[in-house]
């Protein structure tokens, strides 16, 4: 049997451990092993295994798996709109099981995959045929599209189940690293917010770009920088609870809608405890990013106290990110107004020592904003 196919049963045998065992069962952890395996040897004869499905029929690169004829996979994928997978090196296991998951949703149904479009992961593509030959560009603005697109796909999937999926946190902080690191200079490429899209979980990406940029900045390790960027991705998840009329107010909220808003770090913090054990350091920050170093803020805290200095980091990129956005209420704010906000907040809301570091980072790294977020006003 070749390579190919050896590697489809693998898939299939994932595919089948998803919908029977839990996260960590060790059926599920052993066959997404042997799938990873499988593609690594793939990857080893060919820099991009590509399969075609269709109907029941499939194609490795030019050529038809006769081994595979009538294989009932196949026609599922195909009728599910998901007629080419690709892969290319450079997939962890993470990234796979995410995958896995992804592709279990779109064939038990819970997800679409509209005609002729394609979805991917970081060394993964799949979708209709038709998009893999077009080579006409873009290819950075349909990178930005598909993380805001995870982004929300991960604030809908906690909206619906009341939990954190882990395998949507890593494939959207996944999409971010890969994001930074796509050229050969490290980048910042903001996500731009778009009229019509949902604004946490844009807001909550960049966020955690930010904080990638800021632990970077800080020569935090890379572990420490993980940690830091998915706490900044899911500091706002509590939002989820919180009603669209009141998130899309135009004007100045009444003291009702307030007290609603202040509810959603309590409740972020819940629906990350509830999520596993990973999302500790997440719950934590999602407790206290509005929080000043004295401890005063919202929620009350009974005995007050300094935040973590990891809710303190998450705190100082998302008010910057807030102030740089245009949001329901408010436009965005010129580069000098939102230093004097920092300025202005050392020592009482923000640590002065992070303000110093995050403006010099703006600073320094002026340039690898993509769509030049410091506006080039002088930062001294
Ligand atoms: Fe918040």
């Amino acid at each position: 049997m070749s390579l190919a196919v050896d590697f489809l049963h693998a898939l299939a045998q994932a595919l089948s451990t998803i919908g029977l065992y839990s996260d960590e069962h060790p059926a599920r952890v052993s066959a997404l092993e042997h799938l990873l395996e499988m593609l690594e040897a793939l990857l080893a004869e060919n820099r991009t295994p590509t399969f075609t499905f269709f109907k029941e029929e499939v194609v490795y690169l030019e050529a038809p798996l006769r081994e595979l004829k009538g294989w009932g996979l196949s026609k599922r994928l195909s009728e599910c709109g998901i007629e080419r997978m690709e892969f290319t090196a450079g997939i962890s296991a993470d990234t796979l099981g995410a995958f896995i998951v992804d592709l279990h949703l779109y064939l038990i149904d819970k997800k679409n995959l509209e005609e002729g479009s394609i979805d991917t992961f970081t060394g993964i593509r799949f979708g209709s045929v038709s998009l893999f030959d077009d080579s006409s560009g873009g290819e950075t603005d349909l990178d930005l599209y598909e993380q805001a697109g995870k982004a929300a796909d991960l604030f809908a999937e906690a909206r619906k189940k009341g939990q954190v999926s882990s395998a949507y946190s890593r494939s959207v902080l996944d999409s971010i690293w890969a994001a930074m690191h796509a050229d050969e200079e490290f980048s910042i490429p903001l996500v731009p917010v778009e009229a019509g899209n949902e604004l946490a979980p844009i807001r909550s990406m960049n966020t955690a770009m930010l904080a990638v940029a800021f632990g970077r900045y800080m020569k935090l390790k890379g572990s420490e920088i993980r940690m830091l960027a998915e706490a900044a991705l899911l500091h706002d998840i509590g939002k989820i609870i919180i009603p669209d009329e009141i998130l899309n107010d135009t004007g100045r909220l009444d003291p009702e809608g307030w007290k609603i808003i202040r509810k959603h770090p309590i409740a972020g913090a819940k629906i990350l405890m509830r999520s596993g054990e990973r999302f500790e350091m997440a719950a934590v920050a999602a407790y206290e990013h509005h929080l000043d170093l004295d401890g005063s803020g919202y929620p009350t805290l009974t005995y007050p106290r300094q935040p973590h200095r990891v809710s303190q980091v998450v705190r100082l990129c998302d008010v910057y990110d807030a102030m740089r956005t245009t949001r329901s209420y408010e436009r965005e704010q010129p580069m000098g107004r939102i230093m004097e906000v920092l300025r202005g907040g050392a020592g009482q809301k923000f640590s002065g020592e992070l303000v110093e570091h995050f403006i010099s980072m703006l600073r320094d790294w002026d340039s690898k904003f993509t769509r030049g977020d410091t506006g080039g006003i002088e930062l001294i």
